[in-house]
């Protein structure tokens, strides 16, 4: 039985040592240590001793039983020390490792652009106001002095939902709805997408935007619109902006014009950027037709306004030279990347 004893002490030394996990351990405790383990079975057949043999053997059999138990608690806490520090130096971090900057994103120049244009805006005392991209062709045209027939409808190539609906084709319906639902002072721009059936190309995209704008009180005149846009153009190009404003024909304004700036690249001598004309054009206007305004519920006898429309990536090319459309949609970041 001696022989025994020794025999599971050499054998548990060995495994114990052997031993690289903590599940491996607690095996290693219930085959010597366990009920059905080795050293229980070697006492459970004490009985059969002699009653001199049986203190000395049971004294042999505790000390195995210790040597054993002392040894797994020893392996235990080498094994834990360990994973500690296998821990610490995989958590450890090498400060001195040059980092991975994050990629910042930035903002659209389009975007850029009509924050701007806002600001400039709302310095002036203007609010904005949104409308639907989905819009009825009353607001988008009849109401604005565009009836069926009109031959103004062939220069914007409609998109139609139905009869009745069509994808906005200016951001002039804005006008409209802002008038029925606000009794004047008005003083609104209103900045948004619009739909054009084009195809396309370095000058047209059949999705682009657009700011209205519109003013209407007591006593408002072209001079006010003169005033409204110079200011405006000054912001946003520099002090030295001129502007040209050429006769045109909106069916919503009477008289109504399209403005020019002078060349914010030549000062007006023709270089690439106006190709040669000194002159950039950069929005529509006039003064509110009375028809407009009546159709609106504001009378024409008491009240006047000017309205205007500013094509956004025009007036975003000539900031950047941004020299075709295209690239404002294709969200290609070597191009984005430059704003
Ligand atoms: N809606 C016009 C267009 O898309 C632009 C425009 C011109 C708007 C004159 C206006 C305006 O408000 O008065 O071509």
């Amino acid at each position: 039985m001696k022989e025994k004893l020794a025999e599971i002490k050499a054998k548990a030394e060995e495994a114990l040592s052997a031993a690289k996990t903590a599940e491996a351990l607690e095996e290693l405790r219930i085959k010597f240590l366990g009920k059905k383990g080795e050293l229980t079975a070697v006492m459970k057949g004490m009985g059969a001793l002699s009653p001199e043999e049986r203190p000395r053997v049971g004294q042999l059999a505790n000390e195995v039983r210790d040597f054993i138990s002392k040894e797994l608690d020893e392996q235990k806490s080498k094994l834990l020390a360990a994973a500690e520090k296998q821990k610490i130096k995989d958590e450890t971090i090498d400060v001195t490792i040059p980092g991975t900057r994050p990629k910042k994103g930035g903002k659209h120049p389009l975007t850029r652009v009509l924050d701007d244009l806002k600001d400039i805006f709302i310095g002036m005392g203007f609010s904005i106001a949104e409308g639907p991209e989905v819009e009825l062709d009353y607001y988008n045209f009849e109401a604005l002095n565009i009836p069926k027939d009109h031959p103004a409808r062939d220069t914007q190539d409609t998109f139609y939902i139905n009869d009745n609906v069509v994808l906005r084709t200016q951001t002039s319906p804005v006008q409209v709805r802002t008038m029925e639902a606000q009794k004047p002072p008005i003083r609104i721009i209103s900045p948004g997408r619009v739909y054009r059936s084009d195809a396309v190309d370095a000058t047209h995209s059949p999705v682009f935007h657009q700011v209205e704008g519109l003013v209407i009180d007591k006593g408002i005149t072209m001079a006010d619109l003169k005033g409204t846009l110079e200011m405006f153009a000054k912001k946003l190009y520099g002090e030295d902006t001129r502007l040209r404003f050429r006769p045109h024909h909106f069916p919503f304004t009477e008289p109504s014009a399209e403005v020019d700036i002078s060349c914010f690249n030549c000062g007006g001598k023709g270089c690439r950027i106006c190709k040669g004309e000194g002159w950039i054009e950069i929005l529509g206007c006039g003064m509110v037709h009375p028809k407009v305004l009546k159709n609106c519920g504001i009378d024409p006898d008491v009240y006047s306004g000017f309205a205007f429309g500013i094509g956004l990536e025009r007036v975003t090319q000539f900031r950047y030279d941004v020299t075709d459309m295209r690239l404002y949609y294709e969200n290609d970041v070597r191009f984005l990347d430059q704003f």
